[in-house]
């Protein structure tokens, strides 16, 4: 079981949907997909509900930051698809455990409790992070083999490539075992240029800043077609199939799903 969080310390970069659209390429592998939404804005939770079903009085990841000896708790949402839900409430949660000794392994004891059960069930596990360097981030950063850090062209885009490194770096120094002396955290972080615009100035100095960076995963381009497939709650493949845009959209379909095998098996002995 492998388990990648999408993380940045900013909102609008694309971790919801980078996220949920891996699950569903994922998914279309016929691989065991296992979703942990840590947004207190639930946009992924969002993501999974419709006029028919949501997650109300479902069990949510406040409960396994809250008691992280407890079982597994996921929603079944989808063939090959589960999901722990997130809360409205996250925050104030987060805020109550802040007093916690190792608050920043609530998450990480969890899957050691459940391992082989997790194990046995799923083949992936994605992680939603909220848009900021926070104790749900560290939590999700704690657990991961890799992290993905989606990136979009502006003049921040340098400047959080070197605080997520930084913040992530800063962690692992922080969160050791004190027997071995190691540290807990051994995710890979990889950098995800995404929403990169078509001849725009900002898009061009983008993409020769991404070429001077070390461990870029892939370079998504802004495309209509991932928003309208997010506002269906929708893959991208199955929407482009319904909206007959296979064709029309073959190369930028083709591009993402380079991009998600690249993730699969990068940093994988
Ligand atoms: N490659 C893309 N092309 C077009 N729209 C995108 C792309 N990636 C993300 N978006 C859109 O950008 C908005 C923000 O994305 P989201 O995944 O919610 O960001 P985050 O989770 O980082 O806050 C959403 O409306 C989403 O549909
Ligand atoms: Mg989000």
């Amino acid at each position: 079981m492998q388990i990648i969080s999408f993380m940045a310390i900013k909102g609008g970069v694309g971790k919801t949907t980078m996220a949920f659209q891996l699950a569903k390429y994922l998914q279309s592998q016929g691989q065991k997909v296992l979703m942990l939404d840590l947004d207190a804005q639930k946009s992924l939770t969002g993501t999974f509900e419709n006029q028919e079903f949501n997650f109300n009085g479902q069990p949510t990841i406040a409960d396994i930051l809250k008691k992280p000896n407890i079982g597994l708790i996921e929603t079944d949402v989808q063939k090959n698809i589960s999901i722990i839900p997130s809360t409205s409430n996250l925050e104030e949660v987060a805020d109550q455990l802040a007093s916690k000794p190792n608050k920043e392994l609530l998450l990480f004891m969890w899957f050691v409790k459940n391992a082989k059960e997790l194990n046995e069930k799923y083949n992936y596990v994605i992680i939603d992070l909220p848009p900021a360097w926070n104790l749900l981030t560290k939590n999700g950063v704690a657990v991961a083999d890799k992290i993905i850090s989606p990136m979009e062209p502006s003049r921040f885009g340098y400047e959080s490539h070197t605080k997520v490194l930084q913040s992530v770096e800063t962690l692992k120094e922080e969160v050791i075992d004190p027997m071995s002396g190691k540290s807990y955290i051994t995710a890979k972080v990889f950098f995800l240029g995404n929403r990169i615009k078509h001849n725009t100035n900002s898009s061009r100095e983008f993409l020769v800043a991404l070429k001077n960076l070390k461990n870029v995963i892939g370079i998504i381009p802004e495309k209509e077609l991932v928003n309208a497939s997010m506002l269906e709650k929708k893959g991208i493949w199955e929407y482009a199939t319904e909206n007959d845009k296979l064709r029309d959209q073959a190369k930028f379909l083709q591009l993402l799903k380079n991009v998600f095998s690249k993730i699969q098996e990068q940093g994988e002995q």
